[in-house]
């Protein structure tokens, strides 16, 4: 997978969003993430038309249910032609091997899937006493990785702090998409445990999600441009 920062578009409207990647020029078209709340709010036109736009689009929808609906429901997301969707390796292998099957296109192609593991909003006491998960969080993360490679997945959204981890369980070719990424000496907001774009290039991540460090500044082309710059080095 070639090594790319993506852009979190974490808008409420279509309009905002549209208004937002219009500041870019012409000819500069980020890879860009398309959440539950753009989605539920701009439904598959948005996809269809950010897709029109130019850009590669993760849509970040995080299934999980019984392999059949999953596999009926990548089938649709498959149809949007996005470039990168995801579920979660919570579901199982059967759930996992279905949404492969539903997302593969009758010329063979498909989106890339990658699974999240553990919400990074999960701490180690839910894990225990509500989840009943016995292991630590790194062995979970690690085991549910394993399972979605041995499934055939593609990648997972793990932190950068796991993204070297990940790798070495997992093999090189599967790839880590890591959030949590922040600048040198920037607002964290509600993210934990963060790694700037620099320390992520050489820390094993594929692709870098920034959201707000670029949809919040002053600036957000010379914001995303510098994530660029300091993520490929
Ligand atoms: O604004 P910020 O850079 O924190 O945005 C990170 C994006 O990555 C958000 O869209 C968030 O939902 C997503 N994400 C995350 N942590 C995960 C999975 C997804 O921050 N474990």
């Amino acid at each position: 997978m070639t090594k790319d920062v993506i852009i979190a578009l974490d808008f409420p409207t279509k309009e905002e969003t549209l208004r937002f990647l219009d500041r870019f020029p012409a000819g500069e078209k980020p890879f860009v993430k398309i959440g539950m709340e753009l989605f539920y709010a701009g439904g598959p036109e948005t996809v269809r038309e950010i897709k029109a736009r130019g850009h590669k689009i993760f849509l970040d929808l995080k299934l999980h249910d019984i392999p059949n609906t999953v596999k009926r429901a990548m089938s649709v997301l498959s149809g949007l032609d996005v470039d990168m969707v995801n579920l979660h390796a919570a579901g199982g292998s059967a759930m996992m091997k279905a949404a492969l099957e539903g997302l593969t296109r009758p010329d063979g192609t498909r989106p890339l899937l990658i699974a999240v593991t553990q919400l990074t909003s999960t701490d180690a006491a839910a894990l225990k006493n509500e989840l009943l998960i016995s292991a630590s969080m790194a062995e979970t993360v690690l085991s549910y990785a394993k399972n979605a490679a041995v499934s055939g997945l593609d990648g997972v959204v793990c932190s950068p702090l796991e993204a070297a981890l990940v790798k070495e369980r997992c093999g090189k070719a599967f790839c880590t998409v890591t959030p949590g990424v922040r600048f040198a000496g920037g607002d964290v907001g509600d993210q934990k445990r963060v790694m700037t774009p620099e320390k992520a290039g050489r820390s094993g991540c594929d692709c870098i999600v920034m959201g707000r460090p670029i949809t919040q500044a002053k600036d957000p082309v010379e914001a995303y441009r510098q994530a660029v710059r300091e993520f490929l080095g």
